[in-house]
Parts: structure tokens; sequence; C-alpha cells
């Protein structure tokens, strides 16, 4: 009940605070003020409902913003199902891993009861993945909404996303072609303070790392001890095991996935890459162990930045009635 209040408090405040700047934006924090004044407390109560009976829920619900946003940008893409003669992106491999539709289907027919054809799928993705921070024991921060849904979804534009054996490169060009920066890199990194990896995510630096695929072909980066322990869960060729990614606090929304990282304890390659770049890697050292102050508010400011990517605004797309599929 606490937290509700110190919810409402929150957006209310923030409401205030930028009412006065949306204006010159594309999408505008209190987007619903009028058309569906209850939106944000919906998702909000929704979201609590659902992580207080399935907790592992909310890392997986952050990443699903993050999956839409990096393909045709935060229009909601990544919810449509396939239809006869197209594959969408929700059936492509680095999505295969991806759960928590039904939450999101949950949260937009609660919103639909309330104001039908109002809040965008978009919309409820970003909403969705504040709160499942904040209810991680992470921050709050105010998101701009008015995105507009997609009308398309094509399995093989999920390219666009960076895979796991990315290097430092890869990972800056890739966030680069989306208008994100360095920084956005290193801090939307964090948010594998929660949740967990498939084996097969990762495998490749414990048992094949140069194509090799002998017991010494490792990734000679990972920390050795971590590694013996990696082996002992992930076996080759395991595709139904998973680990914690932040082992001992993979629920908790922390700076410890710093610590991990500058202990060369990350779990994926893309991880201990940002161990190769000055910027990235003073941020890491920086923030591992640290306390929370400025971690939160960049994550908060980076994921506003990654809201943004070529979202539709305006009379483009439309607002979906059901988030699987078109009108
Ligand atoms: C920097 C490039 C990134 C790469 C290469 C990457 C890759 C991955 C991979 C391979 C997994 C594990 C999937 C599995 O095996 O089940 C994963 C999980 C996850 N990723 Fe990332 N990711 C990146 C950035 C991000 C960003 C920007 C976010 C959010 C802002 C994010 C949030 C998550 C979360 C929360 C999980 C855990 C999901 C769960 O528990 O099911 N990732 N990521």
């Amino acid at each position: 009940m606490a937290t509700k209040t110190l919810f409402v408090f929150l957006i209310t405040l923030t409401f205030g605070l930028l009412a006065g700047s949306a204006e010159a934006q594309s999408l505008s924090v209190g987007f619903y003020t009028k058309t569906c004044p209850s939106a944000e407390a919906i998702v909000f109560e929704e979201v609590s409902k659902i992580l207080d009976l399935v907790p592992s829920l909310a890392a997986p619900l952050l990443r699903m913003h993050f999956h839409d946003c990096f393909v045709r940008g935060c229009d909601g893409s990544v919810l449509l199902n396939s239809t006869n003669g197209n594959v969408a992106e929700k059936d492509a491999r680095p999505n295969l891993s991806l759960r928590g539709y039904g939450v999101i289907d949950r949260v937009k027919a609660k919103l639909e009861e309330a104001c039908p054809g109002i809040v965008s799928c978009a919309d409820v993705l970003a909403l969705v993945a504040r709160d499942a921070v904040v209810l991680s024991k992470g921050p709050f921060w105010p998101v701009p909404t008015g995105r507009r849904d997609g009308l398309v979804s094509l399995a093989n534009e999920t390219r666009q996303l960076p895979p796991p054996t990315s290097n430092i490169t890869t990972l800056i060009s890739m966030f680069g072609s989306k208008g994100l920066s360095v920084k956005d890199l290193v801090v939307l990194s964090g948010a594998h303070t929660i949740g967990i990896s498939h084996c097969t995510s990762f495998n490749d630096r414990l048992y094949n790392f140069t194509g090799k695929a002998n017991l010494a072909d490792v990734d000679p980066t990972l920390d050795k001890e971590y590694l013996a322990k990696l082996r002992t869960i992930c076996k080759p060729n395991d595709n139904i095991t998973f680990v914690e990614m932040d082992p001992g606090s993979f629920r908790t929304f922390d700076t410890s996935y710093y610590k991990e990282v500058s202990k060369r304890r990350g779990v994926f390659h893309s991880d201990e890459a940002l161990l190769k770049h000055p910027l990235t890697k003073a941020y890491v050292l920086s923030h591992a162990g640290a306390s929370e102050a400025e971690f939160f508010q960049d994550f908060g400011n980076s994921m506003i930045n990654m809201g943004n990517v070529g979202v539709l605004t305006g009379s483009a797309g439309e607002i979906r009635k059901k988030c699987y599929a078109i009108n």
C-alpha cells in the first residue's frame, strides 16, 4: 500500500514538473492525463499483482521493451503474432527466450475496459518495463508516452538486436545506429542485474570459443573459478538449463552487475566487452559495488533515450485493440 501511495505521488509530481516542457517533444510525460487518467495506475496495479505471484517475470518484461525498441523502434512490433505468410519478430531466434506476453495482454485488457482504444501497446511495454524495475527495488523514472503501434513485424529484422557474442565495436555501433551513446550502452547493460540466461547464450565461452570445440577452448577473459562453476551447471549443447546473471541478487535491481563484470564474471562476451573501452570500463569500475544513486539516475535517463527510438506518433500507425494482432 505504501509503495502504491508513493507511486501515485511520484506520477503526480513528475506530471507537474514536466508538463511545461512536454509540448516540444513528440512523446510527453502524462500523455494520457486527460484521455485515460488512471492509465499508469492501472498498469502499476496489474504489474504489482502479477509480480507478487511470479517475481521472475520482472526481468523478461524489462528485456521486452529493449527488444521492441531495437527493431523498427518502440512500436509494439515485438508483440505481433506471426500470420499466414509472415514470420513475426516474436518467432525469431533472439526472441524465443522472451517471456511475459500474457502479462502485456492482461494489462492491455484492463486498459481497454477502462478506456477503450486509447493506450497503445508500445506505451504499455514502456510503462510495464519501468514498473518491473520499480518493483525490483530499482529506480522510478517518468515515462514519456504517446507512442502508437506499428503494423509490421518481420522476423529477419531482429538482426538489429546485438548478439551476446558481440565485441565492444559491434555494441557501440549497434547502439549508435539507434541514436544511443556509449554511456547508454554501459548503463543499459546494467539491466543484467536482474534475470537469468540460458546456457545456450554463453556456452561457446565454456566449450567452443574459437571453434576447436575441446575442453581447453574457453574464453580466456572469463574468471577461471566462475568458468569452472558455470561448467558444472551448463553441459555442452544444453539448451534447457539457465543461470542467474547476477548470482545472489538476480531479483534485485542494484549495482552488483558492475561488480560481477569488474571481476570478469559477466556471463556474456558482450558484458565482458564493457572492459574493453575506456569509457565503459571506467563506468563499470566506478559503479562496482558503489551506492545506487548515480546508476539509478543514469538508468532512468538511458531508458527514456531508448524509449524514444523510432517512435510512431500523431496519426502514424494505430492503437491496437489486442497487442498480438493489428486491428
Ligand atoms: C548490450 C547488449 C545486450 C545483449 C548482447 C544482451 C543479451 C542478452 C541475452 C543473450 C540474454 C539471455 C537470454 C536467455 O538466454 O534467456 C539477456 C537477458 C536479459 N537482458 Fe539483455 N542484452 C543486452 C542489452 C540489454 C538491455 C539494453 C536490456 C534492458 C534495458 C536488457 C535486459 C535483459 C534482461 C532483464 C534479461 C533477463 C531476462 C530473463 O530473465 O528472462 N539487455 N540479454
